[in-house]
């Protein structure tokens, strides 16, 4: 077995690297890929091989491609960008023959989330290539919501234009145990998989959460999505960043991020991290 993983150097793949260490997989065989060098670096101490990546760059995709059986593609985070960076990668692995495992989002062929579009193409992509494939389409992370949790602690209210919408979320832990345990099988090959947490959650049970875990009252400062951008701006960032975001709350309140199915509890064998436990667990650090 020969496995590259890509956006190895991010937060997600380098938890895969880790599970697929914890699952007694040879450091050898695990080429861990990225482009910021003392990532790359960090990875190198744990005994795997690591190699630049840089999905822009057809020749780093075939130098660490090389005599591989599998590549976990980590979808990259340059939106807008990543159709033509995708088919490199797919096109380096087709090179190879290697399969390919593929991190997308929700109902990526048929949903009307902003973020949809660029997977959905990806997932096209892979099924023209003819090689062997699986698609983990991940739900949101927990971990997207650290600096809400943590000012709703501080500060004891939580801005959002989700409505009753709620989220289906797991921790980066929860899909990358998920990303391990599909790769050192033979049983997901051709398959889509919805991956999601087991209890999806709206922003009223998040504002409980906080205030049980940190003793305090927590409100929901709902808003509609056009005082939400203008909110955002006022907390500095730019307007197109900003009605990405609220763009984002958008969907949720559409319901676009609440369907689970149990898939990723099963594919890991325990329940996800629950919501609490993620609070509890982040305000004590
Ligand atoms: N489900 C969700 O809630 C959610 C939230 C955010 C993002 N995502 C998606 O999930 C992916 C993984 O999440 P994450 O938390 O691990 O993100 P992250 O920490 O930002 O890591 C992104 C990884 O992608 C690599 N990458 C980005 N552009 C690249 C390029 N052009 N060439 C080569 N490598 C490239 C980065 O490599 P270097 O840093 O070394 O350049 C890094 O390793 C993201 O990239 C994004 O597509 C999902």
């Amino acid at each position: 077995m020969s496995i590259v993983i890509t956006g190895a150097t991010g937060q997600l793949g380098r938890k895969v690297v880790e599970q697929l260490l914890a699952r007694g997989v040879e450091p050898s065989t695990i080429t861990a890929g990225g482009r910021n060098p003392q990532a790359l670096q960090e990875l190198a101490a744990t005994g795997v091989r690591t190699a630049q990546i840089d999905y822009s760059d057809p020749d780093t995709l075939e130098a660490a491609f090389s005599g591989a059986e599998q590549v976990l593609l980590i979808s990259g985070s340059e939106v807008g960008q990543r159709v033509p960076q995708h088919k490199a990668v797919i096109d380096a692995a087709r090179a190879v023959s290697a399969s390919v495992v593929y991190t997308s989002a929700p109902q990526a062929s048929t949903s009307a989330l902003i973020l949809a579009p660029e997977h959905k193409a990806t997932e096209e992509m892979l099924a023209a290539s003819g090689l062997s494939h699986t698609v983990l389409r991940n739900s949101w992370y927990t971990e997207n919501y650290d600096d809400a949790i943590r000012q709703a602690a501080a500060h004891g209210s939580i801005l959002t234009s989700t409505g009753s919408g709620k989220v289906a979320s797991a921790t980066r832990t929860d899909y990358a145990e998920a990303a391990a345990a599909v790769l050192i099988s033979a049983n997901y090959a051709g398959q889509v998989l919805e991956l999601a947490g087991d209890e999806p959650w709206d922003f009223d049970e998040l504002a409980a959460t906080v205030s049980d875990v940190a003793g305090r009252g927590v409100t929901v400062n709902q808003v509609t999505t056009a005082e939400h951008v203008e909110a955002l701006k006022g907390f500095g960032l730019e307007e197109a960043t900003a009605e990405f975001v609220a763009a984002l709350d958008a969907n949720i309140a559409e319901g676009l991020l609440a369907e689970s199915d149990g898939t990723l509890s099963r594919i890991i064998g325990r329940p996800t991290t629950p919501l609490n436990q993620y609070v509890t667990q982040l305000l004590a650090t």
